[in-house]
């Protein structure tokens, strides 16, 4: 386990009272749970800015009764193995379908992979989750 290091910070009392709101509200136990919290999502935002591996998940929602629809989005995933893991089919109605492709690899591999997709007519959103392999992250 790392070692333990303390630091003050001095802040303006009204956004020391809306960060504690924050805190309450997000139901964070502490301040120092909740200033953990942002400074990893600052080094995660860094780590898709970077060449290393992160992970994540493309979210698709779209119609698949449009034509080849689903054979288009698989021969996109086949052509981005390097970073698509697998993929989770879920039937919403009977016309709209979400798919949730879990990705990891370079971000740059699968910033491609979710143009592509997004390229697919019948696509009606197409959305990118980041976060992190963890493995970098302390
Ligand atoms: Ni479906």
């Amino acid at each position: 386990m790392a070692q333990l290091a303390r630091f003050s910070i001095s802040l303006e009392q009204n956004l020391l009272d809306a960060f504690d709101e924050w805190i309450a509200r997000e139901g964070y136990p502490t301040r120092s749970e909740a200033v953990k919290h942002l400074i990893r999502g600052v080094l995660v935002d860094k780590e898709w800015q970077g060449k290393g591996s992160v992970a994540g998940a493309v979210l698709l929602v779209y119609d698949h009764h449009k034509p080849d629809v689903i054979g288009k989005l698989v021969d996109i995933q086949h052509d981005h193995m390097d970073c698509t893991i697998c993929t989770q089919h879920v039937h919403l109605d009977h016309d709209n379908c979400l798919e949730i492709i879990t990705v990891r690899g370079a971000a740059s591999r699968i910033r491609q992979l979710l143009t592509d997709l997004r390229s697919v007519k019948g696509i009606k959103h197409a959305t990118l989750l980041t976060t992190t392999t963890g493995a970098k992250l302390p």
